[in-house]
């Protein structure tokens, strides 16, 4: 029996295996709205056999995108254009269906990564960036505005009325981005937050925007709905979170009715440079999940099947997330189904190309 194809529940959310697909920004919304390109990537990705597709990074306030092209959820036109793509994986794929809502902090204002991938220039309609503290990203960076009291409860506000619109659309699990150096963890990161009242300094004043905004969240999300958080477990950088502020703060998340962590890391800082070891995130999503008791999900170089078994069979955490490897073989679950000799549902029109009914598959999984 396959633990990673094995079920699990997070709320009243079933789930058939351990799968998950990352959040993978497409930087090709129009004002937040989503379009064409976006029905065709989640409709192959709903059918890839993973339990889970969690929707790129998806704004709560227009200047809180990334880039021009990001999706955000701040408009009735972004509502409407996901409602539309929600309602096709959901009648045409497998998957069930997540969303990552976001704020980009003193990360906005970029260029798409095919542009450079930098601040944009003038001539580029750059806008003001907002950040806990006025201390850019890195050299050549906008130099954010230091958040008000004001913006803090606007953009918990806006976490809020995005969270919303996503339960109108019908998404069935709701994650909150906390990582890769965005604006919830700019607040709790020593490198990017300098603040000196009660939302800098300690790490529960770092911890207060985060926690104050899953708090807000929770209470619109019914129970049976599971919320998430992504953090940046490490930072991969002196001076950055400890090990044991993450724990702790994913102690002080799940005591704000959070059901699950998922655990990646870095991107505080431009210069900061991310392992590429496999399973990278592995020893403190380990930790994260021993010592705070709630469930996790893993993401970073988990390419293989035998691999993504062994972290569920091990214990290491509760569900693996792919992000890359799923781009490069949308049937990822596919194949890892027929290499660990588990099942995986398909769409009916695919039926056929499942291996009891094609014995190649299955010839192919045993050479
Ligand atoms: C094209 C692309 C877009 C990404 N966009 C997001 C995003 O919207 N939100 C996020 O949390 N991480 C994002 N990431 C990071 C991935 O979710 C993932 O954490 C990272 O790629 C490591 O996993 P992998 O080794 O399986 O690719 C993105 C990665 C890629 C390759």
């Amino acid at each position: 029996m396959s633990a990673l194809f094995s079920p699990i529940k997070l709320a009243s959310l079933e789930l058939p295996n351990r799968i998950a697909i990352a959040p993978m920004c497409q930087y090709s919304a129009d004002d937040g709205t989503s379009n064409d390109w976006h029905l065709g990537h989640f409709g192959m990705l709903a059918n890839s056999g993973a339990g889970l597709l969690v929707v790129e990074a998806t704004h709560v306030e227009r200047s809180g995108r990334i880039t021009h092209g990001c999706a955000g959820l701040y408009s009735d036109d972004n509502e409407a254009a996901l409602t539309r793509i929600i309602a096709h994986c959901r009648r045409n794929g497998t998957a069930k269906l997540g969303i990552q809502l976001a704020h980009a902090g003193r990360k906005a204002s970029s260029q798409r990564p095919w542009e450079g991938g930098g601040a944009l220039k003038s001539n580029e309609d750059p806008w003001q960036t907002i950040a806990p503290s006025a201390i850019p990203f890195g050299d050549k960076w906008h130099t954010p505005r230091a958040m008000t009291g004001e913006d803090i409860a606007r953009v918990r506000e806006a976490f809020v009325n995005s969270v919303k619109r996503a339960l109108r659309i019908g998404f069935d699990l709701i994650e909150l981005h906390y990582a890769h150096g965005y604006l919830a963890h700019s607040f709790l990161s020593p490198i990017a937050n300098h603040r000196t009242d009660e939302y800098g300094g300690s790490l529960d004043n770092r911890m207060r925007f985060g926690l104050e905004t899953a708090r807000a969240v929770r209470a619109v999300v019914p129970r049976n709905v599971p919320l998430g958080v992504r953090l940046s477990a490490m930072e991969w950088k002196d001076g950055g979170i400890t090990a044991d502020e993450t724990v702790a703060h994913a102690k002080a998340l799940k005591a704000e009715g959070i059901d699950f962590i998922d655990c990646s890391s870095g991107g505080i800082t431009v210069d900061t440079r991310t392992p590429t070891t496999p399973g990278y995130n592995l020893p403190i999503a380990e930790r994260v999940k021993r010592e705070s008791g709630i469930a996790t999900r893993v993401v970073g170089l988990i390419t293989k099947p035998e691999q993504a078994e062994a972290v569920i069979a091990e214990g290491k955490a509760d569900m693996v997330a792919m992000a890359r490897a799923m781009l490069d073989d949308p049937r990822w679950g596919w194949h890892a189904a027929v290499a660990l000799g588990a099942e995986v549902p398909r769409a009916r029109q695919y039926l056929r190309a499942g291996p009891k009914l094609w014995a190649p598959a299955a010839e192919r999984a045993k050479a």
